[in-house]
């Protein structure tokens, strides 16, 4: 088994999904503040101007690379567009330039967590659910790895939770996507030996999606769980979280496929 160990002071190529704002824009800022002049990042959201300012705070942080962004909505994307972004922003670099081909899957949605279980009988809500967060998470992730074959070191990040495996009233779509996402990259790391797979849980963080949570749960104790933790001030930063997760990739200290949250 190599080295999960990731060091991120080279010519790297990075896409991140969710950019445009919460957890993911600030690993997007984060991730790439050592790459090496000669990497590429690219940024996809549907928020151009989200977007835009990701890639702002990037350059002011590393001028020496590019950052291509893409507005595109991951619920219905093709993989002809899939490709067509990845190959557009190499702008004919062979992917052998490349020490590092890097992804994180980031992109989530909270589905409709008015309703409960019991009453998940919409067959279109359950496809959109999982159309943004498994379907077009798979497709992007086989684009890009069939694309950087021929790279050397290959990282494939996805963004996890801990409703992967534990039941949370009113987030059925959520916890149902997430344990299905998680077992695909699960699967991903035992059939492909040359790649470091994560599955990295962020903890509770203030972000748009807790606050969404917060306010429509039909499940009190869970608007009264995430309501308790900003009263207390003990949700987490995108920064901590952030933090947290770079130094567990520097560190290298997990097996391919394991599920690595922030409170291990
Ligand atoms: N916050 C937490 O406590 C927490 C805990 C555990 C795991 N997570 C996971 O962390 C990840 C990020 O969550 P977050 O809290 O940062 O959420 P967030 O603030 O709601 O951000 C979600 C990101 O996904 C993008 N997105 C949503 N729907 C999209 C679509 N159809 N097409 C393209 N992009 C889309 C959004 O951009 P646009 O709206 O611009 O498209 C945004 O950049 C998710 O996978 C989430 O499940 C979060």
């Amino acid at each position: 088994m190599g080295s999960t160990e990731v060091n991120l002071d080279q010519v790297a190529y990075f896409l991140i999904t969710g950019a445009s704002r919460g957890i993911g824009q600030r690993m997007a800022i984060e991730t790439t503040r050592k790459f090496k002049p000669g990497s590429i990042v690219v940024l996809l959201a549907r928020s151009a101007s989200g977007l835009e300012s990701t890639r702002k705070e990037i350059l002011d942080s590393n001028p020496h690379i590019s950052v291509v962004t893409s507005s595109v909505d991951l619920n219905n994307a093709s993989k002809l567009l899939l490709e067509d972004i990845i190959e557009k922003s190499l702008a004919k670099t062979p992917v052998t330039n490349f020490q590092l081909a890097a992804i994180i899957h980031n992109v989530g949605t909270i589905g409709n967590v008015e309703r409960k279980a019991i009453d998940m009988s919409d067959r279109q809500e359950w496809e959109e659910y999982f159309a943004t967060n498994l379907f077009t998470v798979g497709v992007l992730n086989s684009c890009f790895l069939n694309k950087f074959r021929e790279c050397a070191k290959k990282l494939v990040v996805n963004i996890t939770s801990k409703a992967c495996a534990v039941p949370f009233k009113s987030m059925g779509y959520y916890c149902a996507g997430k344990a299905a996402r998680e077992m695909y990259f699960k699967v991903l790391a035992d059939e492909e030996s040359d790649l470091v797979v994560l599955n990295y849980s962020p903890g509770p963080v203030d972000t748009d999606m807790t606050v969404d949570i917060q306010g429509r749960s039909n499940a009190e104790e869970i608007r009264n769980y995430f309501q308790g933790l900003r009263e207390t001030t003990t949700m987490l930063t995108t920064q901590q979280t952030t933090a947290k997760f770079l130094s567990i990739l520097e560190a290298g200290q997990f097996k391919s496929g394991d599920h690595v949250d922030y409170y291990d």
